[in-house]
């Protein structure tokens, strides 16, 4: 079901007007490189170009789907410079990549807040407020990958100036508290409500065996924001469960080496090899699934938006859940053995064996039978 589907050129004419949207109208405006968003190896030296209207150098990257749901672009401030301000309808998550600095973040009210970040924080940008990035180095630049909800807004809207200049503080979401960016979370379950993570590589994670071979996990709602991410990390010799879900999940790897398998159903894997800094956006509905073939514990960022997670009457991700009860998860008992030989041999490189036969072990006590079994 997610394989290309390419038809006719004929068929495709008819369609051809509907498969502009007003959003990709004005990313190709902003006069940057667009590049697909399947597999960037590193965000850190992607080629930016000269941003005019941001006042430092970007690129976006655009997946299959960013004409109507998520984009994500990556941005550098030059050594001793800063970004213009800006002001937005649309939400936006940060993660910084490289270098340091601090952002001010005010409203009309005029509130306004500084924080200081470094490669490693994460934070969002409170709805429709006023924001200005500096860079805190005279001798190195700093860079930021950013993923943002601005193609359905500018979709609605149609209207950039609307998007980019409107008077309004929603102060639900900012009201200029001293202590916004002050790295205070309150946890709920596996989720973070937070404005500012400092230090994303060591963030002290949860333990989430759902996710296979007891991976560490955590959900932040940052911002208050409609978008979500998390983090996710295992441990040295695992890999985790096989999955797919809708299109927009930015996987970022904050540490460890290893590579990702991604698929449509029916066609065989292939290979995507990453080192920090690789991004990954799976297609919709492509099987995906991650390997830690390093030394040390893996760990990767996942920017979403609400779209990607499929939900089952419950309200669960059914790409938490087993396939054999209709979830668009691939139990380790099911998975072909392509997938576990090829595993055992990039780990032999590393003079590593895979230690999986926990996961395994306690994956059959809670297995559902298979259909017709
Ligand atoms: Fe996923």
């Amino acid at each position: 079901m997610a394989k290309d589907a390419i038809v006719s050129d004929e068929m495709a004419k008819k369609f051809a007007t509907e498969k502009d949207t007003p959003y990709l109208r004005w990313v190709r405006a902003e006069g940057l490189d667009i590049i697909g968003a399947h597999y960037v190896q590193n965000l850190r030296t992607v080629e930016l170009k000269d941003w005019a209207r941001r006042g430092g150098k970007g690129i976006y990257i655009n997946h299959e789907a960013s004409r109507t749901s998520n984009d994500c672009y990556v941005c550098e401030i030059a050594p001793g410079k800063k970004l213009e301000p800006q002001r937005q309808l649309f939400e936006e998550m940060i993660l910084v990549l490289d270098g340091r600095g601090s952002t001010t973040v005010w409203n009309d009210e005029g509130k306004r807040i500084t924080f200081e970040w470094q490669a490693g924080a994460l934070f969002a940008i409170p709805l429709n407020t006023w924001h200005q990035h500096f860079n805190g180095s005279g001798q190195q630049p700093a860079r930021f990958v950013s993923v943002t909800n601005a193609p359905p807004v500018i979709n609605l809207y149609e209207d950039i100036d609307f998007v980019f200049n409107t008077a309004h503080d929603f102060k639900t979401r900012f009201a200029g508290e001293p202590d916004y960016f002050s790295n205070k979370g309150e946890q709920k379950g596996l989720l973070l409500e937070t404005n500012l993570v400092p230090d994303a590589v060591n963030l002290p994670l949860i333990t989430a065996k759902e996710r296979g071979a007891g991976g560490g996990h955590i959900r932040f709602n940052m911002a208050k924001g409609s978008m979500n991410s998390h983090i996710s990390q295992f441990p040295i010799g695992t890999y985790k469960k096989g999955h797919c879900h809708g299109p927009g999940a930015h996987v970022i790897i904050l540490s460890g080496e290893g590579y990702s398998l991604m698929w449509p159903e029916g066609d065989e894997p292939k290979r995507y090899d990453w080192e920090v800094g690789t991004m990954i956006v799976p297609p919709n509905m492509w099987f995906h699934q991650h390997f830690n073939t390093g030394k040390t514990p893996a760990r990767y960022l996942a920017f979403k938006h609400e779209v990607v997670s499929v939900r089952n009457a419950q309200g669960v991700p059914k790409a938490w859940i087993s396939r054999r009860i209709g979830g668009d998860q691939i139990d380790y008992a099911d998975e072909s053995t392509l997938v576990r030989d090829m595993f055992s041999n990039e780990l032999s490189k590393n003079g590593l064996t895979p230690a999986m036969d926990e996961a395994y072990k306690t994956e059959l006590e809670s297995l559902p039978p298979k259909a017709g079994a």
